[in-house]
């Protein structure tokens, strides 16, 4: 059944994180894709996810998406890797029918593990994400559907979200927590030549992560993949690219208060910006 009270019209692109992270596949959509309108949401009071068990990720994504579509969008990307794997299908199978079968919610696993198979030559692949994404198996599932032949090895990171949101990340004491990991990872599979950093909140500490990987093995940060996937996804459906409005435009919206959210997310993006604190 359809429920009423969503907007008509056509709105922005959401685009939703835990927290600070779905900051980077923001930047990345929008230098790609500057035309359209963009409502970022940040669930920065609840974070960090990835600790968190399957029900109360999907609740949260699930409450998170429904403020989203209030606010007119009809396309959102959880642009968060533990939303994505421990959310996205319940919210497409069982949300979506119930509150409005003309909307859409997309992950970023997808588009990452499509990249993977042109970027690995040793076809030895490592990731490096939350324990709720590396428990969930989503990308060992999905990467061995589209390339069988390439091994793939995690490492869950438990600190490195709570580094970023606490702004400790560049600090001194998180370089062990980010040797520890990145150290752990490779030991598991020296043959590794790409490690994926799963987790969008990860790019923000990559000159950390790059200090302890070695010079022939590839970083992977997702912004770019996730961006042209979306690209070829609103051309190829015009019915949901014509019910996003393009003036170029983005606003923010987060669970905490506008203090705490404000001086870390203009850090991140390096510019001044607005937002308002929702309740959820
Ligand atoms: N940025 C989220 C991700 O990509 C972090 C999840 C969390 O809050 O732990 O998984």
């Amino acid at each position: 059944m359809r429920r009423t009270g969503f907007p008509e019209g056509a709105g922005p692109i959401g685009i939703f994180d835990s927290g600070y992270g779905g900051l980077t596949i923001l930047d990345r959509i929008r230098k790609n894709l500057p035309q359209y309108d963009y409502l970022y949401f940040g669930d920065n009071a609840r974070t960090p996810y990835g600790t968190r068990s399957f029900e109360v990720v999907y609740e949260f994504t699930s409450q998170c998406v429904e403020k989203l579509f209030e606010r007119g969008c009809h396309l959102v990307i959880l642009a968060c890797n533990t939303a994505s794997a421990k959310a996205l299908k319940t919210i497409q199978v069982n949300d979506l029918p119930r509150l409005d079968v003309n909307r859409r919610v997309l992950g970023i696993i997808r588009p990452t593990v499509e990249s993977i198979g042109s970027l690995t030559k040793s076809r030895h692949v490592g990731i490096l994400a939350t324990p709720g994404t590396i428990k969930s198996m989503s990308y060992p599932m999905e990467i061995r559907k589209l390339f069988p032949d390439i091994t793939v090895t995690g490492e869950a990171c438990p600190i490195w979200v709570p580094l970023v949101e606490t702004g400790e990340y560049d600090s001194e004491g998180a370089d062990y927590f980010i040797e520890k990991h990145v150290r752990n990872l490779i030991a598991k599979d020296p043959a590794m030549d790409t490690v994926i950093l799963g987790c969008t909140h990860y790019p923000l500490m990559l000159e950390k992560i790059r200090k302890y990987v070695s010079d022939d093995i590839r970083l992977v940060c997702q912004g770019d993949y996730v961006a042209s996937s979306l690209q070829n996804y609103l051309q190829r459906h015009p019915e949901i690219d014509v019910k996003c409005t393009k003036g170029g435009g983005c606003r923010y919206l987060t669970t905490e208060s506008t203090e705490r959210f404000l001086p870390s997310a203009s850090l991140f993006l390096k510019e001044k910006i607005k937002a308002e604190t929702v309740a959820v």
